[in-house]
């Protein structure tokens, strides 16, 4: 029995997560294998309900599954709380209680949407990047952090940290990762500045040499990585970098591909991992039953191929994704003229009958 906690959260977090969850159960008929779904509360959905983010029941929870899919959590309704009771907390709750320091996001794109990129065809099209993003370390998580008054002056504070092991482990992902790619890892930093970046950039450039001498490394500053995803894309195979340069450079990697709300994303440590649609909860068109089920649907297939090793199944899915899109089916976020627009249910139908 493979145990699976979902958290569908806030907004069409709710919505995407239920599609996810009739592509799993679809794919344990066709495995043969039982899935069992606890359904746990965590962001708005849970300050309303027992007042805080992350219920200590769901972190628990969550630590006592295989496998915890996520939906968005956040709203306006919850944005003017103070700051250890935003939606937002779960996460990061999330991702440091269950230790998942491995952030992985692919940039996928789907030939049938190219005019949905900003860029020129040529640019865009064939892109297969993945961002290897540490997730538990770095500025988000490190000590001391707030907001003091000194002599009636506020200052803000935040500290970006990295030990060796931090460094070690995600370096070991990205490799192990490029090996089942194109063999290339470009590692984002800026040590030409940052105290952390410099220990970065050596710890990664011994695994590599000690490990991984078959995997072509190169680095990047930060700045320059954002100027150069944007020239020329195709470059990229594995971009391996801390968490706060990987939360701004993923995004901007998706949007290469014209649909954030396309891209699935896994979160990996030791012993657990979460998986996640790139985007958010979407409070506008919450509750109207037309949000894009895809990237939540891409998720589940990273689920089932990173915890069950099902790798053929989780391909399978990618392509029944590919082939509604090429049939011209669209959510009403990528509608076009001539495009079939579905509904989030009719979509997550269309891609349960197309593996
Ligand atoms: C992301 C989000 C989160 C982050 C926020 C919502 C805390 O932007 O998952 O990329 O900054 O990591
Ligand atoms: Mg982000």
């Amino acid at each position: 029995m493979f145990k699976i906690a979902v958290i569908a959260g806030d907004g069409i977090g709710t919505e995407v997560t239920s599609q996810a969850v009739r592509i799993l159960k679809k794919a344990s008929r066709i495995l043969n294998e039982q899935f069992e779904f606890v359904e746990l509360k965590a962001g708005g959905i849970a300050i309303d309900t027992f007042g805080k983010p992350l219920p200590d029941d769901t972190l628990k929870k969550a630590l006592d599954s295989d496998a915890v899919v996520l939906g968005a959590v956040g709203g306006p309704k919850w944005d003017s709380l103070p700051y250890e009771l935003k939606p937002e907390q779960a996460l990061l709750g999330l991702r440091k209680g269950l230790e998942l320091y491995a952030n992985i996001r692919p940039a996928i794109m789907f030939d049938s949407l190219l005019e949905s990129s900003s860029l020129k065809a040529e640019v865009v099209q064939g892109i297969d990047i993945v961002v290897v993003r540490e997730l538990t370390g770095g500025i988000y998580f490190g000590r001391p952090a707030g907001i003091v008054e000194e002599n009636g002056v506020r200052r803000g504070i935040n500290t970006m940290t990295y030990t060796v092991p931090e460094i070690e482990r995600i370096a070991h992902t990205a490799f192990k990762l490029a090996r089942t790619r194109n063999k290339h890892v470009t590692s984002v930093d800026k040590a030409n500045i940052l105290h952390t970046s410099m220990l970065w950039r050596e710890v990664v450039n011994a695994v590599q040499k000690e490990m991984y001498p078959d995997i072509n490394l190169d680095h990047m500053y930060v700045d320059n990585a954002s100027m150069q995803l944007v020239r020329r894309p195709k470059h990229f195979d594995v971009l391996l970098t801390e968490n706060l340069f990987g939360d701004i450079l993923s995004d901007e990697a998706s949007m290469l591909t014209g649909s954030i709300g396309m891209l699935p994303s896994a979160s990996i440590g030791e012993s657990h991992a979460l998986y996640e649609p790139v985007h958010g909860s979407a409070p506008d068109i919450a509750g109207k039953g037309i949000a894009n089920p895809i990237a939540s649907i891409l998720s589940a297939a990273m689920l089932l191929e990173y915890s069950i090793k099902q790798k053929e199944l989780a391909k399978k899915i990618f392509h029944a994704v590919e082939s509604v899109l090429n049939e011209g089916y669209r959510t009403a976020d990528l509608s076009s003229a001539g495009a079939k627009t579905l509904t989030t249910d009719e979509m997550g139908a269309k891609i349960e009958s197309a593996f």
